[in-house]
């Protein structure tokens, strides 16, 4: 059965940075729950994008919670300064080198919530001894780095695996590849937080795009 929560977390590495403060309320007014910004260091994913300078900007443009998802090595050298610059949900991954655990610690006690991204090769197992330092388990269905993937079918009974192991309380997170149309599966499975870059900010229209996520 579908979790009661449900929250929506437009994703700002699809948006119109030209144009961000636009982006932000357009999507703001229809609905959008928290903004998740793609911190990428080209290290441990293909990409660069943007460090705690542009999160102190976006910081400006909109009060709902900032979910900053680290996809960088040694995390725990940069967590202070991403919440210093405003974020509220720091995830950061077990995969690349550096200190997870001690990054969590670093943003839980500079006054973020903490939370554990996985790549589709990491099992659920593999990082239940993080159970009691997370506040929410982010299941990647793509291996991050890029937006406009599709989502890997393949990652969704993490989902159920992850209630098991975490509890009740633990927040489950999508990230790569949800659209309107998978929306309803994706759900089902058990994602209570839904990260959605493309299909929203590259719709045609990205409000009536929101809604349509939060009605599938
Ligand atoms: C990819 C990022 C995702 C990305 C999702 O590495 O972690 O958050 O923005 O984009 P879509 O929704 O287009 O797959
Ligand atoms: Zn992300």
């Amino acid at each position: 059965m579908a979790s009661q929560r449900l929250l929506i977390a437009p994703s700002l590495l699809a948006a119109d940075f030209s144009r961000l403060r636009d982006e932000i309320q357009t999507v703001e007014a229809a609905g959008a729950d928290w903004f998740h910004v793609d911190i990428m260091d080209g290290h441990f994913v293909p990409n660069l994008t943007m460090g705690p300078f542009i999160v102190e900007a976006i910081r400006k443009l909109t009060k709902l919670p900032l979910d900053c998802h680290l996809m960088i090595e040694y995390p725990e050298q940069y967590a202070e300064a991403f919440v210093k610059a405003g974020a509220d949900w720091i995830s950061v991954h077990p995969e690349p080198p550096g200190d997870a655990r001690k990054a969590l610690e670093i943003a839980r006690r500079a006054g973020a919530r903490p939370s554990l991204a996985i790549n589709p090769p990491t099992t659920v197992q593999s990082v239940q001894s993080f159970r009691g330092e997370i506040e929410m388990l982010l299941i990647m269905t793509i291996f991050p780095g890029f937006g406009g993937q599709k989502l890997m079918i393949e990652c969704l009974p993490k989902y159920a695996q992850a209630r098991e192991v975490f509890g009740p309380d633990v927040l489950l997170e999508i990230d790569g590849g949800v659209t309107i149309e998978n929306g309803g599966e994706v759900r089902a499975a058990g994602a209570e937080v839904i990260v959605a870059g493309t299909a929203i900010f590259h719709a045609p229209d990205p409000a009536a795009a929101m809604r349509a996520l939060r009605k599938a």
